[in-house]
């Protein structure tokens, strides 16, 4: 658990932060240590509004609304002050065989990863902007470019590698106009997604393979998240930072 001025004073929207034990919770608490004020956004209600850290407020927003989008953006922005820093955390994961996989299921897929990235970005660029020196951090996974085969299928997979292209073709687009894009690629993270989610046996089997021998905690994930977003990376736009433990070396 990291303390520290490494955001002080920044202002940040961070998406699928209500449960405690997720990645977005644990990069809002890791801001808000690092002096940042955080807005915490996820379509469900949080456990305890009342648990939140201090420098944490929540509000509910459903990524694969445009309208939802653009209120919560505009209602966090006014409760902050501006906008300087865009957390894209919130995610869907499933596994379902292509011969299984309905077109329902692919879309819902691709409308919560990565439409639900495009329309926060969207509905925050002109705070971005106006900030100036701003981050966007995109919560990609290792199925991207391992190709799926745990947790996360094709269309798992396909979401998270549009969200690599997409905050590629961001950063060139937006790093003129002040605002760095990257993103953040873990692997196995022990979060309400993945726990339980193994069959027996298996979770022993993929520890042994990754070199660090153990999953990520969602405070590792944080880390370099906060890394992106502070003025640490402050030359880095374009970047997918791979979170893995050694697991996926490519
Ligand atoms: N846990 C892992 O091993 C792992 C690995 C790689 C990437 N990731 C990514 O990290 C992110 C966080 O996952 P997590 O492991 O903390 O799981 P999680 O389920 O705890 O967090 C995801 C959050 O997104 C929220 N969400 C889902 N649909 C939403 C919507 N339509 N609008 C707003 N919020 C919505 C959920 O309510 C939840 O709070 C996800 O994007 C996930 O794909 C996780």
């Amino acid at each position: 658990m990291t303390t520290g001025d490494l955001l002080n004073g920044r202002r940040v929207v961070v998406s699928g932060a209500a449960h405690p034990a997720g990645i977005g919770r644990a990069i809002a608490e890791t801001f808000a240590r690092h002096g940042a004020r955080v807005v915490c956004l996820d379509v469900a209600a949080p456990d305890g509004v009342a648990d939140l850290a201090e420098g944490l407020d929540y509000a509910v927003c459903d990524v694969t609304s445009e309208a939802d989008c653009r209120t919560a953006i505009a209602a966090a922005a006014e409760r902050l002050g501006g906008l300087d820093t865009l957390v894209n955390n919130a995610g869907i994961v499933g596994a379902i065989p292509l011969a299984d996989l309905r077109e329902e299921d692919f879309l819902r897929m691709i409308d919560v990863n990565l439409s639900g990235t495009y329309r926060l970005t969207r509905a925050a660029l002109p705070f971005l902007e106006k900030a100036g020196g701003a981050a966007v951090v995109n919560m990609a996974s290792m199925s991207a470019s391992r190709g799926g085969g745990l947790l996360g299928g094709s269309h798992y997979a396909a979401s998270k590698g549009g969200m690599i292209s997409f905050t590629k073709a961001l950063a060139r687009e937006l790093g003129p106009r002040g605002i760095r894009v990257n993103a953040v690629a873990p692997g196995i993270v022990s979060t309400p997604m993945t726990n339980g989610r193994f069959p027996p046996g298996q979770e022993e089997a993929l520890r042994a393979a990754i070199p660090l021998g153990r999953f990520a905690t969602p405070e590792d994930v944080a880390g370099a998240a906060l890394y992106l977003a502070s003025g640490l990376s402050a030359y880095c736009t374009g970047i997918v930072l791979e979170v893995n433990g050694g697991y996926h070396i490519h």
